[in-house]
């Protein structure tokens, strides 16, 4: 066997042998590569004589052409061994059960909070907020709380520390002061109001909003959370009168309790922003372990409420021989506990996540077909 026949075989062992793309490159860098076997041969032509070259010539190219070309050849075949090897790996069986997933729920307040904005903007209410650290004129003052007055000890106030100018803020202990905010806000167009006539005069209240919000009092039990949600309404018109709340507080419950229009009695209470004030109760059953709306011989106190008092407009610069309205005021953890029997408010916001698997809500709920809520 000639060396040329020799290196040829053992070239060609070589590249049948070669495992992978990995190895047949290193034999084709072995053989063709700069100073590979064939090569070396290759450069080897020059210092020949012209016959030696004319018969050494077409011999080494040929070796160089057919060695290529099998390399060549190979890499295909493995190169398509390898794409096989692949697809059969990485196959997606579509037939295997999904991962679990982990989706998050709409939290049981926020939820109940989305319903009531929801009831109330059908009934033409607009959504008004305020700041949760207050004044003491906003959270107390305006609304009639007289200074010093114990109705102010009866919150369980947080105070903060005194500012630079000597100022007390406090964590709002109800949502009531927003209606102030509002009242203001509506009173600085009065002018305009009075020089144009006011939006009423084309069927626009002047104020007809909901108050959803954080309200804080240092108290901590079962059915007390320091933190918590209230939602206030407010309406301001000429000619307001208790009929109005009635009618509308009385559309609420039935809507958010999803039953038809139940029995509400209004109790005589005080609260100092409002005259008459009353609380509102609905008949419900506690026969059973948990309370049923609407029907049996009981009743569940829901909410307070009251025609705004005349000096509460007074103090936001209405005259109350104009101006007339009515307020409410509940809180929403309560109600959310009431329809959805969560036990303690207290857990609403303990941020466990196994609780929020439990009570809370999908964010992709179909509507529901009573409501039209979801
Ligand atoms: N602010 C009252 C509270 O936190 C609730 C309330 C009662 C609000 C009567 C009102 C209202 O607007 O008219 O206890």
């Amino acid at each position: 066997m000639t060396d040329l026949s020799k290196l040829e075989a053992d070239l060609s062992a070589l590249i049948t042998g070669a495992a992978d793309v990995a190895d047949l490159e290193a034999v084709r860098v072995a053989a063709l590569g700069k100073s590979g076997s064939i090569s070396d041969l290759l450069k080897t032509l020059g210092a020949m004589s012209p016959d030696e070259r004319r018969e050494q010539g077409p011999a080494i190219n040929g070796l160089r052409d057919r060695i290529g070309g099998a390399i060549a050849d190979r890499r295909a075949e493995l190169e398509a061994a390898e794409l096989d090897a692949k697809l059969a790996a990485e196959r997606v069986d579509l037939t295997l059960p999904p991962p679990p997933e982990r989706r998050g729920r709409v939290h049981p307040t926020m939820q109940v909070q989305d319903e009531m904005i929801a009831i109330f903007a059908e009934m033409g209410f607009g959504l008004a907020e305020g700041p949760d650290i207050e004044d003491d004129f906003h959270n107390f003052t305006a609304l009639n709380f007289p200074p010093k007055h114990p109705a102010r000890e009866t919150h369980d106030t947080f105070w903060l520390p005194e500012d630079a100018s000597g100022e007390r803020k406090v964590l709002r202990t109800h949502t009531s002061p927003v209606q102030i905010r509002a009242m203001q806000r509506i009173n600085e167009k009065l002018p305009s109001w009075i020089a144009n006539g006011p939006p009423s005069a084309n069927g626009e209240p002047p104020i007809r909003i909901i108050v959803p919000g954080r309200t804080y009092r240092s108290d901590s039990d079962a059915t007390h959370s320091p933190m918590f949600h209230q939602i206030e309404g407010l309406v301001i018109d000429r000619a307001i009168h208790m009929g109005h709340l009635k009618w509308t507080l009385d559309q609420f419950i039935a809507r958010f309790f999803e039953t038809p229009l139940v029995e509400t009695r209004f109790r005589p209470h005080h609260f100092p922003f409002t005259e008459p004030s009353a609380e509102m109760d609905v008949r419900c059953d506690r026969s059973g372990g948990d309370i049923k709306i609407g029907q049996g011989d009981d009743w569940l106190e829901i909410l307070g409420c009251g025609m705004v008092h005349p000096k509460v407009l007074r103090n936001c610069g209405l005259d109350p021989d104009v101006w007339q309205g009515f307020a409410f005021g509940c809180g929403i953890d309560r109600l959310g506990m009431l329809k959805y029997g969560i036990p303690d408010v207290r857990d609403t916001f303990a941020s466990d996540v196994r609780w929020l698997d439990h009570y809370g809500f999908s964010a992709f709920a179909a509507p529901n077909p009573a409501t039209g809520l979801s």
